[in-house]
Order: structure tokens, then sequence, then C-alpha cells
């Protein structure tokens, strides 16, 4: 790691309080850390702005101007410039719920919808459902071996009655990242829609929804440094013609007609906080674009030797098979999973635990891949996924007892 990582990893971490314990947090996959202006953010907003929105007494004007500040904060992370906006939820299996639900009424007998096997099942389930109105569901299945997903195999699955391509931007189990911007491209071509689960992508390399062309981008802000939350981007021409869940009289806006009910206003100043530590990451004084792009490029610089030292311990040992690639790219993700040829995912992954580092066993929601892959989905993988914020120490202290769990 340069210097200059080093440095910058040593300021980001004095910014999370959780840090400080010396607990080793490597199941960021399953949740992240909140840095200390996202706290005192949230914390504020309690105490000097709970109240309902819309009223022009002075906290519901500070409570509105914080939501409309936390949209605009998510349209900027996820660069939706012109071409749509986002929506705010309470997660990612809600909001792609609620999506599926207002595509239902669209759906004639006949119509396919793409789902790809490697997604968690909040980007598979609410689609299986459309096969109550007659929706074909077509898995787009991946290799056994390697969990890569050809895109030779999906060309083959288009055609003319394709409405919807499901996928993950990154699958929370092999760490891989798919080619969502041609992936996108060949959707349009048939008419379809493409649906792009980016949980597990988004605290790791900066969303760029223009670039992509992408119809819909859903992650979850609580691990991204965030609120327990969601955010989805649409393209306005994907979801103008769609009645959202919300009340006949709620369906004005694009973005507001997904917000169904009240929303975690606080939870939204804890999102817009987030810019302030994409500022400090970035070296800004102030907040734009540029310190999504500066941040997260910083991010991927501390999360490499990380990655490194982990993928190098497993790669080493005969007993183990990794679960996704064992090369590193801008586009390997630090979410690590393996199985044992002997031990029980549970046994290792609970002996680590014991030694204050968090990392989780089974099939993390991705049970259909893990079948796939021909692991039994009772014993699933163990998964150990950092971010910026793990240090190569951390990452030694990780592997050491691997070791010891797998040699016991
Ligand atoms: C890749 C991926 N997609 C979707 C989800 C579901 O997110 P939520 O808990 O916000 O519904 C998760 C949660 O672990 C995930 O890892």
């Amino acid at each position: 790691m340069s210097a200059v990582a080093t440095i910058a990893q040593e300021v980001v971490r004095s910014q999370f309080p959780a840090l400080q314990s010396g607990f080793v947090f490597f199941e960021n996959a399953g949740g992240s850390q909140m840095p200390q202006c996202v706290i005192d953010a949230m914390t504020e907003y309690m105490q000097d702005s709970y109240v309902q929105t819309g009223v022009p007494y002075p906290a519901s004007v500070r409570a509105t101007k914080t939501f409309e500040a936390a949209h605009k904060f998510a349209d900027v992370f996820v660069n939706a410039d012109d071409v749509g906006e986002c929506c705010f939820g309470p997660s990612t299996s809600v909001l792609i719920s609620h999506l599926a639900n207002a595509i239902r009424p669209t759906i004639k007998p006949g119509d396919q919808i793409i789902v790809s096997v490697a997604n968690h099942e909040a980007n598979i389930n609410p689609w299986v459902r459309l096969e109550e109105v007659g929706a074909e569901i077509i898995f787009w299945d991946v290799d056994s071996e390697t969990g890569e997903s050809d895109l030779d195999e999906l060309q083959g699955l288009l055609n003319e009655r394709t409405r919807v391509v499901a996928i993950p931007h990154t699958s929370n189990l092999l760490g891989d990242t798919m080619p969502v911007k041609e992936i996108a491209s060949m959707a349009h071509a048939v008419g379809a829609k493409s649906v792009v689960d980016g949980v597990a992508y988004a605290s790791h390399a900066a969303i760029d929804v223009s670039d992509w062309g992408v119809d819909f981008y859903v992650y979850s802000t609580y691990k991204v440094y965030g609120p327990h939350m969601a955010v989805m981007f649409g393209r306005t021409d994907a979801w103008s013609d769609l009645v959202g869940p919300n009340h006949y009289f709620n369906q004005g806006g694009n973005a507001s007609k997904f917000e169904l009910g009240c929303q975690s206003y606080e939870g939204a100043a804890g999102i817009l906080a987030l810019q302030d530590y994409l500022a400090l990451m970035a070296g800004d004084c102030g907040f734009d674009r540029n310190s999504v792009v500066k941040a997260f490029k910083l991010a991927k610089s501390m999360e490499i030797p990380v990655m490194e030292e982990i993928l190098g311990f497993l790669n080493s040992r005969s007993d183990v098979r990794l679960i996704g690639s064992g090369g590193i790219d801008e586009d390997r993700h630090p979410t690590i999973s393996f199985v044992h040829e002997s031990k029980h995912s549970q046994e290792i992954s609970d002996r680590v635990c014991e030694k204050g580092i968090g990392i989780r066993w089974g099939h993390v929601y991705s049970a259909r891949l893990c079948e796939a892959m021909n692991i039994p989905a009772e014993m699933g993988v163990i998964r150990a996924s950092g971010v910026h914020y793990n240090t190569v120490d951390e990452a030694r202290r990780l592997t050491a007892a691997l070791e010891a769990a797998m040699d016991a």
C-alpha cells in the first residue's frame, strides 16, 4: 500500500467509533460501520428536527430541507445527472418488491423475465412471483465451477418477449462484478429493462448510472456507511409509466410515488451526512460528484492489499475451494467466500468469531447460487468481507485465525 493510502487509512479509521474497540469487522457485506459524522447527523436530526416534513414551522422546514438534500445527495452519489432520480425505502428487498409489483400489471402471458442465478434472493423472488400473472422466468445460469456468467449465454436468452433482465452488479458471495453497461445495452436492444442490484458493489466503487445506462439500480445504505435504508435509482423513461405503491394522490413524482408511507427522515439525515465523509476521503473542502469518484479511488487502493493478503492465504491452501475469482483486479471486491474440504463452514466461522473477528457462514441469501455451484445451501460458504477501513494487520489476524480453525 502506498504511504498516502496508509496515512489516509489511519485518518479514515479514526472517523469510525466502532473500529476503536479492537474488534475486527470482516462482515461488511452484511453491514458496514458508520463514521461519526453520520451518527452525529442522525442524532442532531432527532434532537432538533424530529417532526413531519412539509409544514412551515422551523423544525419542519429543517426536516423538509434535509430530506430534499438527501435525495439530491443520492442523485449525485449514483450520478443520476439528468437521466433519472433516486427514491428511498426501508431496504433493497422492499424496493425491488415494489418495483416488481409496479411492473406486474403490465405483464402479458408469455412475457419473459431473465433472472441471474448469481443474484441475492432480493432480486429473484419478486420476479418469480410474476409467474402468477403469466410471466415466464428464465434463469441465467452460472458456471458451476467458477460462478462466472457467460454473456453469450445471456444473448441466447434475450428476445423480443424479454421484459426485464435482473442481475447483481457484484455478487455478495463471489465478489466478482458483472459488465452492467454491456448487459444494459443488450437488454435495451430487445426493448427490455435492466434491474441491477448494486448492494455488494456500492461500498467499494463509484456508481455511475449515467454511463452504464441501467434502468433501475438499487443499493442498501446500511452497507455503505449509513443507516438501515435503501436507495433505488430509476431512469425517467423507465419508471414514468409505472404506478407506484404510494396512494393515488401521491403518484406525482417518479421517486415519491415509490416512497410509500413515512420515510426514516433521521436515516435520510445520515445518508446526506455521508457527503462529509466522502469529501474528507477525497481531500475536498466541499462535496461534489468528483468527491465520490476520488473517495472510491482511494478506497480501492486501500482494499487491494487486504484482498491480496486474504486471497494469497486461501490460494495457498489445498484444502480450500475459493468461491469466486482468485485474481485481483478493479472488478474484484473484497467479499471473499470459500468452503473447506472437510470442515463445516459453521465450525470455521464460529472459531474465527471467538477470536474477536466478525465473519459469517451460510448461503447469505444466495442459496440458488450455492446450489448452482454444488455447495449444499445448508452448509453454505465461509465469507469474510472487507471494505477500505480494514487494514493489512487485520487481514493477517483473520488469516491466522482461519489457519488455526482449519488445522484444529
Ligand atoms: C447483494 C445483496 N442484495 C440485496 C440484499 C438485501 O438487502 P436489504 O437487506 O436492504 O433488503 C443484500 C443483503 O445482504 C445483498 O447482500
